[in-house]
């Protein structure tokens, strides 16, 4: 499959993994579509990207009505979707025990429910265009993670979900393909939600080991070239799907001792 011409929307494009999906279409001359919750970031890809074929638009996408108007105004500028990539989210820290319901809301809202609403309206089109529908998840998908446990459930969903979809539309033409990126260095841990629901402000992690937000977004491409059913990145993260599948027992206890210091949650 060739990006030329095609109409890929991406959730969450001014930052992070999205920016490098957007801008790496946008190189190979799709014509995309993308929304986030700041104006101003978004603003500014737009004019990092003069000429380009590419519509900004402000959207939250735990809110179905803004889903509704973001998808129905792609539809309306360039009369189709042959792609989406689910890919607006946030993470959280915090335990089990001290999280604030709110938080887990607003982690379930936005990386759930965000991707129930945006795929639903854009499937008519999808369908039609015999496109492909992404879902950007994470390791925590496969493998619950301790202080993330509002974020390893709501990409728990997506996966389930989105592999009903896959079943149910398997003989549409429509492809369907989770990514489970491994850590990637972006903006995802300074804006993590602490107990309180409140950007944590800072990434705990040394973000410069971490694989970049351009080549996870490279690898991301060429699986939706090749029309994929799911990608794990990084070989951190396979040992971990693996680790959790055959021994899943000892897997509690490698994560555990990852995850904490001196009993303390890293955050
Ligand atoms: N980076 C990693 O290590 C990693 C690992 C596994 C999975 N992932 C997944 O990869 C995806 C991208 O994450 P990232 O690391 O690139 O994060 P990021 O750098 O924080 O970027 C997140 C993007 O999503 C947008 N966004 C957040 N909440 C939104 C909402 N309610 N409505 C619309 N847009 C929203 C943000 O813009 P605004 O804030 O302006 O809305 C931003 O453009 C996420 O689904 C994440 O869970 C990341």
């Amino acid at each position: 499959m060739n990006f030329a011409n095609k109409v890929v929307v991406v959730t969450g494009g001014s930052d992070g993994i999205g920016k490098a999906l957007v801008e790496q279409l946008l190189s190979l001359q799709a014509t995309v579509a993308t929304c986030g919750r700041n104006y101003d970031k978004l603003y500014s890809l737009k004019t990092q990207n003069p000429g380009k074929p590419l519509l900004t638009h402000t959207a939250d996408v735990s809110k179905e009505a803004d889903c509704k108007q973001f998808i129905e105004l792609v539809l309306k500028t360039y009369g189709r979707i042959d792609i989406l990539v689910n890919n607006a989210g946030v993470s959280m820290r915090s335990l089990v025990t001290e999280v604030s319901f709110d938080t887990l809301r607003q982690v379930m809202d936005i990386n759930f429910w965000g991707t129930v609403y945006c795929t639903r309206f854009a499937l008519p089109s999808i369908l039609a265009q015999k496109g492909t529908i992404v879902g950007i998840t994470s390791i925590a998908g496969f493998r619950g993670l301790p202080g993330r446990s509002g974020y390893s459930a709501s990409k728990h969903a997506v996966n389930g979900w989105l592999e009903a979809l896959r079943t149910e539309l398997l003989h549409t033409g429509v492809n369907v393909l989770w990514v489970a990126p491994g850590f990637t260095a972006s903006n995802i841990r300074n804006v993590a939600l602490n107990k309180e629901a409140k950007p944590q402000g800072e990434s705990p992690m040394n973000e410069k080991a971490m694989m970049s937000s351009e080549t996870c977004a490279d690898y991301i491409l060429k699986a939706i070239e090749k029309r994929k059913r799911t990608l794990v990145l990084t070989s951190q993260g396979h040992q971990a799907v693996w680790l959790n599948k055959l021994f899943p027992s000892l897997a509690d206890k490698l994560t555990y001792k990852f995850f904490f210091k001196n009993g303390e949650l890293i955050k």
